[in-house]
């Protein structure tokens, strides 16, 4: 029988639930893997706090030294969050031949090559099923089941707080920071929102999983990022009036020149596609592979039990893996120098202009679409007041560049009151 000692940093929801799943289940986790997987040490800030998991057999501690420097812990689990202390202590624990398993999107995105370069050289494992989608099985699943297959393109909502602010928006028809309110009183937003309504969340997520599928390092500051704080009740209706529902997507495109397109931003898509269906904090990730065909993943993406679903598996994993002794690490050694600037992307576009209600307005309009080379899909127009009206766009599928030119062509007329929203559309 072999016995394998866990130090865990961090005992806030995640970290508790992880606690409490080793303990509860540790008789079905011996059954399934033959070995006894015993928490040793818990380190937290303040160790005189109530915590509501059994404390006997644990040693607990504020100084992250008693896990590091203790030769008879095989695993570390970090679970606090954020760059530091976590990097110091990653760092630390793989020099001490440590394996790792963590659910930080944030250091693991950013610090990809270093954490994976120094694990492979102590020939320690680094495990990060929890960092991207919580309780979905993501990362083991492209890395083993579709090992096989080339990812040709992987669309995810993999932020809960913004699906669940986009889902309430779009089911009681009311606007964005009254939503928010509503989300942060609930407890799905953070009382700091910022990380997550403004996308950088889901291009931490997605700058590990274009890094594993391209394998390749994608920094997060080369994803293209746009939050949904400009998405208004009227957005969500016009797209609902013509079929189409407003998510915030995290996109990834791998194309034929070996490009890749990266991008986070709120994107209508078609009411038919399955990813319209993903609502309130749920999270999903579709992706088409060259073998699969047409794949989704759904579930919960975030929350105590969901995310140890993720951080218990991967210890359980990882405990398997060191029973039978041959490590194969990630090989990622490179940067990725081929990602798509955003202006060259193609999409269709939703635009919504505020104008002058009067003659020859539409004519003005057609002239810009021609003059920098967009064809109009659809065409709508409703009065607001005073002589003014909305008029909503639908572009044919075009390049951002031209897009672009056409915004800078709208500035010559006076009768263009306003370029109140542009969002992109895509037909999945
Ligand atoms: N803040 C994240 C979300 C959960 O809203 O999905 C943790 O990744």
């Amino acid at each position: 029988m072999k016995n394998i000692n866990i130090g865990i940093f961090g005992a806030g929801t995640v970290g508790k639930g992880v606690i409490k799943t080793l303990i509860d289940k540790s008789d079905l986790f011996f059954k399934r893997t033959g070995i006894n997987i015993r928490i040793k040490s818990v380190c937290i800030k303040d160790i005189n706090k109530k915590r509501d998991f059994p404390l006997e057999n644990i040693i607990l501690t504020n100084n992250p030294n008693d896990i590091l420097e203790d030769d008879n812990i095989d695993i570390i689990v970090e679970l606090i969050g954020g760059i530091q202390p976590c990097k110091d202590i990653i760092f630390e624990a793989i020099k001490r031949k440590k394996h790792v398993v963590t659910a930080n999107k944030e250091l693991i995105s950013k610090f990809w090559i270093d954490i994976y370069s120094l694990a492979e050289e102590n020939n320690v494992l680094v495990f990060i099923e929890g960092s991207v989608a919580g309780g979905i099985p993501i990362i083991q699943t492209l890395k083993r089941d579709l090992i096989s297959n080339k990812i040709q393109e992987l669309v995810g909502i993999i932020n809960g707080t913004t699906n669940f602010i986009l889902s309430e928006m779009t089911l009681k028809g009311k606007e964005f920071q009254e939503t928010l309110k509503e989300a942060q009183r609930l407890g799905y937003a953070e009382a700091d929102p910022k990380n997550d309504i403004e996308g950088h969340d889901a291009k931490y997520k997605l700058a590990i999983l274009s890094s594993l599928i391209s394998e390749k390092f994608i920094l997060p500051e080369k994803i293209y990022t746009e939050g949904i704080t400009n998405i208004s009740k009227k957005d969500i209706e016009f797209a609902s009036k013509f079929g189409y529902v407003i998510k915030l997507l995290a996109i990834l495109k791998n194309h034929e020149d070996n490009k890749i397109e990266l991008r986070v931003h709120p994107c209508m898509i078609n009411k038919k596609h399955p990813l319209s269906s993903v609502n309130s904090s749920f999270n999903a990730i579709w992706l088409k592979g060259d073998l699969v065909g047409d794949f989704m993943l759904y579930g919960k993406g975030a929350g105590e039990l969901p995310t140890s679903s993720s951080v218990v598996s991967d210890i359980l994993n990882l405990c398997m893996e060191i029973k039978q002794g041959n490590y194969i690490h990630i090989n990622i050694k490179e940067n990725h120098e081929n990602i798509l600037e955003i202006e060259n992307i193609y999409s269709k576009y939703y635009i919504r202009l505020l104008v002058e209600d009067k003659r020859g307005v539409i004519a003005i309009i057609g002239s810009i679409f021609d003059k920098a080379d967009i064809s109009i899909n659809s065409l709508f127009q409703e009065d607001v007041y005073d002589n003014k009206a909305e008029i909503i766009i639908i572009t044919h599928i075009v390049q951002e560049k031209n897009i672009n030119n056409a915004l800078l062509l709208m500035k010559n007329y006076k009768e263009i009151l306003e370029v109140e929203n542009i969002i992109r559309l895509e037909d999945f």
